[in-house]
């Protein structure tokens, strides 16, 4: 079984770690590393893995690495590792959003493997969506270490290219609150109809749960779906030839091609 080191404790570490012991993953073959002891104490006492506040000792542990710290932090981490110890048969796994294979190879300084992912947030409850991407280099077994740390969290998609996480950026990454944007107006309209706050929160999130569960147990185009519960001349028929006559696919392909550009943007300025 292959070791795998956690660098942060945080929360989306914090998720693939219980993850990963939940499907029966040996705890004593992974170790979390995180300055601070409250979080990675309490993955320790909750799951039984190894705990230490030292990167270069987990590092050193592990023939997988997953970089779970902010964005900000992960070259200076990586070059700190790569000072320390030998890597050149260890696999970086970021989870870092925006940090490029190119950036971690720089500062990693010496051949190794490096596999970037885009996890989204609901992976910290299991139900993520999580792209990844591979620089040349990495074994087919350690991209099976990666679908098996990602697949405890969510789904799965491998990336041909590194410009692949751009999109999927846009799309599962960022999507979560696409929805919930749409799901504050829906709660905002439901107030002004004079439900109470707590009502008009479960009446959205109810029908937004109902709607994802409909799309996933029946397999048919989602316009269909929706066709199904549009009668002519009805009152859902009324809203969304509304939502039409407003735009509103067009709407979302302009917030898309946004984000999409905004991603290029960072890319290049990073
Ligand atoms: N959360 C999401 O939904 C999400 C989605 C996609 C991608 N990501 C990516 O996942 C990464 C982590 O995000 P997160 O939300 O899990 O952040 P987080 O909860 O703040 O976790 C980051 C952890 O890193 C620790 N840390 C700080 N400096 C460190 C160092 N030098 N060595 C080791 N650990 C260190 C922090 O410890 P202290 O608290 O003790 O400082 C903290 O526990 C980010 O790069 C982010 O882009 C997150």
């Amino acid at each position: 079984m292959t070791k795998i080191a956690f660098i942060g404790a945080g929360n989306m570490n914090g998720a693939i770690i219980s993850g990963l012991i939940k499907k029966g993953y040996d705890a004593t073959q992974v170790i979390v590393s995180n300055p601070s002891a409250e979080k990675r104490l309490a993955l320790h006492q909750k799951l039984g893995v190894l705990h230490t506040d030292n990167n270069i000792e987990a590092s050193e542990f592990a023939d997988t690495i997953v970089l779970g710290v902010k964005p900000h932090l992960i070259t200076a981490v990586c070059a700190d590792i790569s000072k320390h110890i030998d890597i050149s048969n260890k696999c970086f796994i970021s989870i870092a959003a925006g940090c490029t294979v190119a950036q971690m190879q720089t500062s990693l300084a010496k051949p190794c493997a490096i596999i970037r992912t885009m996890p989204n947030t609901p992976s910290q409850l299991g139900l993520g969506v999580t792209g990844l991407y591979s620089a040349s280099g990495v074994s087919e077994n350690q991209k099976l270490v990666a679908e098996e740390l990602m697949s405890s969290v969510g789904i799965i998609k491998w990336l041909a290219s590194e410009d692949e996480i751009d999109n999927i950026t846009v799309v599962s990454g960022s999507g979560p609150a696409y929805f919930f944007l749409f799901m504050e107006a829906m709660e905002q309209q439901a107030l002004n109809l004079g439900f109470t706050a707590q009502e008009s929160r479960e009446l959205v999130q109810q029908t937004a749960l109902g709607a994802a569960q409909m799309v996933v147990q029946n397999q048919i185009p989602i316009s269909e779906l929706r066709a199904n519960v549009t009668s002519k001349g009805g009152t859902t028929n009324a809203a969304i030839q509304s939502f039409i006559k407003d735009g509103l696919p067009q709407v979302v392909t302009n917030a898309m091609n946004s984000a999409l550009h905004r991603a290029k943007e960072m890319a290049q300025n990073s």
